[in-house]
């Protein structure tokens, strides 16, 4: 059973809705995740030890949080080139975050990136919730290919 870790970045709640649909669709395909919020992630051995790695942020006045970009810096300690990556995020119209998060896991830490990032507006939940769980399952896939 491989094991992901979802990080969401979040001011009103809904990134945190998208990360915990994801983390059930890895479950359904039969692996651990475990859902934390960026700023519980203190040091860098709380990012070691996992297979995928899923980083989400909200988008505010274009950009993903603060918090988010400081714990891109924190994982940018870890060593993560080869490991399962994915983002994602809430948005209203322009959505920057999850492709900058998506972004930085490709181009600097060098992780297998599964498809695209997920981008998920609010107001389309509940539409989105298959989207995020099929998010979740492809995430699955790329880390039982990796096994
Ligand atoms: C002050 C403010 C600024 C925002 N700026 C953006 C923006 O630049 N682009 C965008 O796509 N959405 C923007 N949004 C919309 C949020 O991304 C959206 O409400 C999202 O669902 C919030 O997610 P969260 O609940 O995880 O914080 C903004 C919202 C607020 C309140």
């Amino acid at each position: 059973m491989a094991k992901a870790l979802i990080v969401y970045a979040t001011r009103t709640g809904e990134t945190q809705t998208i990360g915990d649909l994801i983390a059930e669709g890895i479950r359904i395909s039969g692996h651990e995740a475990k859902v934390v919020a960026d700023k519980s992630i203190k040091k860098e051995a709380d990012l070691e030890g996992y297979d995928a790695y899923v980083f989400g942020s909200a988008t505010y006045h274009g950009e993903m949080m603060q918090s988010m970009k400081t714990l891109l810096f924190l994982a940018e300690k870890v060593n993560l080139v080869g490991k399962v990556g994915g983002a994602f995020g809430a948005y209203g119209w322009s959505g920057e975050a999850p492709g900058r998060i998506y972004g930085t896991m490709e181009n600097i830490f060098r992780m297998t990136m599964v498809g695209e990032p997920l981008m998920l507006k609010s107001s389309a939940l509940g539409g989105g919730i298959q989207m995020a769980q099929e998010y979740g399952r492809q995430v699955a896939k790329q880390m039982e290919a990796a096994e």
